[in-house]
């Protein structure tokens, strides 16, 4: 979910709206602000897109200086006018906005009901206002800290209450919030890009500290009451960047952006020479690289499936054991972590609570954490011993395209990185692995160049209801990653299968006209791809091949054919995943829907 705060001399209503509007990613499935007005605390709120709550505030504006603002993605309670945040008490005296899940809301809800609080809504949220509203003894900073003390489980609150109408309360606890300081006016924001337009300088809090705004400063402190100093962090990043640039979508700059992805995430990583990869980052001595017994690569979405090619990556660079798993399943296996385990986390926010709650796991078992993130000063990345940026810049579209090809490029550099520490491989391979990294920016570039091709077999399978992705070996991999990217955005139900593994019980679904996209693109496993390939055929698949330039031969045995540019197998899903972008962006437009919003989900997941 998404929140954003104001206090100031300026029309806070605007304010936060333009400010959801940059959080719209976090979760668009209702929306609502409070604000203080001459008539006292004021809530507006709607169920759907933001703009339903824009135009219910254009008839009747809420004029006021001082106001918070939220736009959902339902967790407790379906999406609703009245499950819509902010929240208030029944006075309506209190008004809160909540990012986070309140573990222990039930219990909290019957002892408040019991002493005659009423709920109007299904939401956790709800209990938090009323909870505030029966501690309030004439001060909201004391009456928020005893009622947090009470709260078990994540949050990011923004709290407001028409007894002291010039302050705003901030709090978190494993849910992000930032404070934006400006002059004569204060921000607070579940992410920057929320405050962006009005100020560059920026506190982040921490899990357990607090902020008090009021137009004239800021106040840092911990929920115990205890002051904190912490320096301004200035934001020198663009807000253009998070714009669309003339693309009809952000999905689609995004996915044009990849050669420049690309290129600033290997950037000065590789060294002059072209014979060695630099990662001043990685802080490990190479006695601490040497010491590593295994690799657990921990992640969710997109994120895990970079993380299924990592696995592959380190271990034929690196020669050590790696283990993938998706975060909301690793902290529940017991899994044997030891201080010799390196625990890699993928997460594109660095904020997505199951990924952190494993990165966290790990660190009290003693590993050692390194992150691959795109979000600096992200919870990931703060959290984290070691972090690999990736810079890909702003990603706005819930599905993930440049972030996923660019945490590859890390696991390439990573890779690369151990291997040359524990002499793993000779330089010779090193030096050309780093040669045909640097090829990959114009080779995604001549990919880009054929997307027509590509839309005419989206419109085709647009029309279809179920189709499967198959793939041998990284293949799989990139398989897994395009059947994803189909579902999320084109609503058409889609499974990635090992092509192997079809002939043993899939298969019994494969019938005449059925879509099959197969990945042919890995040398060593051709022919036998090509074999499943003609298992799937035989039934009356329509078969659309990807291959490396070279394997023309492909063409015989499918109906439609599609050629990456050659590169080295191992690099081959940072080539072979682009098609398959396209296609699910052209699937999802033909049939009509929100490319950059798909229903049900959000940009970034901050509960488990
Ligand atoms: C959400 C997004 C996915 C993303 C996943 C992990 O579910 O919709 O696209 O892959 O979160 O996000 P992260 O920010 O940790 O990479």
């Amino acid at each position: 979910c998404g929140i954003v705060g104001y206090v100031g001399n300026r029309n806070s209503q605007n304010i936060l709206i333009e400010g959801l509007k940059k959080l719209e990613y976090r979760g668009y499935d209702s929306a609502g602000v409070a604000v203080y007005t001459s008539e006292g605390l004021q809530v507006k709120k709607s169920k759907g897109r933001l703009a339903n709550l824009e135009s219910k505030l254009g008839e009747t504006p809420l004029n006021g200086t001082i106001g918070i603002g939220h736009t959902r993605w339902a967790t407790h309670g379906k999406p609703s006018d009245v499950n819509s945040h902010p929240h208030t008490d029944n006075s309506l005296k209190f008004s809160v906005v909540h990012n986070g899940i309140i573990e222990n809301y039930m219990v909290l809800k019957e002892e408040l009901a019991a002493q005659g609080h009423v709920f109007v809504s299904e939401t956790d949220t709800e209990v938090i206002s009323h909870l505030i509203a029966s501690l309030y003894e004439g001060d909201i900073v004391k009456a928020v800290q005893k009622a947090v003390s009470r709260m078990k489980g994540a949050y990011a609150l923004g709290v407001l209450t028409e007894h002291e109408p010039d302050k705003l309360v901030a709090v978190r606890l494993s849910s992000p919030l930032i404070i934006g300081v400006g002059e004569g006016e204060n921000f607070i924001g579940s992410d920057i890009p929320a405050i962006l337009e009005y100020t560059r300088n920026v506190y982040i809090l921490n899990d357990g500290e607090m902020a008090v705004l009021t137009r004239d400063g800021v106040e840092l402190m911990t929920i115990e009451g205890n002051f904190i100093s912490r320096e301004l962090f200035h934001v020198d990043w663009d807000i253009v960047t998070a714009e669309k640039a003339g693309y009809d979508h952000f999905m689609l700059k995004e996915i044009h952006e990849q050669p420049k992805a690309y290129r600033d995430t290997m950037g000065s990583r590789l060294d002059p020479s072209g014979k060695k990869v630099v990662l001043n980052e990685v802080g490990m001595t190479p006695q601490q690289i040497k010491a590593i017994r295994h690799v657990h690569i921990v992640a969710c979405g997109t994120a895990y499936h970079a993380g299924l090619v990592g696995k592959s990556v380190i271990e034929k660079l690196a020669r050590i054991p790696v283990e993938t798993d998706v975060a909301s399943e690793y902290r529940y296996r017991a899994p044997i972590i030891t201080p010799e385990t390196l625990v890699i986390v993928v997460s594109q926010s660095g904020e997505t609570a199951d990924t952190l709650a494993a990165l966290r796991e790990a660190k009290r078992c003693g590993a050692r954490v390194l992150a691959i993130t795109n979000v600096v000063g992200s919870s990931v990345a703060r959290e984290a011993d070691d972090v690999i940026t990736t810079w890909a810049g702003p990603e706005i579209a819930v599905a993930s395209t440049k972030a996923y090809t660019s945490q590859l490029i890390a696991f390439y550099l990573l890779g690369l990185y151990l291997a040359q520490t524990l002499g793993s491989q000779d330089d010779a391979y090193i030096a050309e692995v780093i040669a045909e990294l640097k090829e990959l920016p114009e080779k995604v570039e001549r990919i880009l160049a054929q997307s027509e091709a590509i839309k005419n077999v989206a419109e085709q399978i647009a029309t279809h209801d179920n189709l499967f992705f198959i793939g041998r070996g990284l293949d799989y991999a990139v398989a897994l990653e395009g059947s994803l990217k189909l579902k999320e955005i084109s609503y058409i139900h889609s499974e990635a299968y090992a092509a192997g593994e079809l002939k043993h019980g899939t298969l019994a679904l494969i019938e005449e006209g059925i879509p099959v996209i197969a990945l042919a693109t890995q040398e060593d496993l051709f022919e036998k791809t090509v074999s499943n390939i003609k298992e799937v055929t035989a039934r009356g698949a329509h078969v659309f091949g990807i291959h490396s330039e070279g394997h023309y031969e492909l063409a015989k045995a499918v109906d439609e054919v599609f050629a990456i540019p050659a590169t080295l197998p191992l690099l081959t899903p940072a080539l072979s995943v682009v098609p398959l972008q396209l296609l699910s962006y052209y699937a999802s437009l033909a049939r009509g829907n929100d490319v950059d919003k798909p229903r049900n989900l959000a940009k970034s997941v901050t509960v488990e």
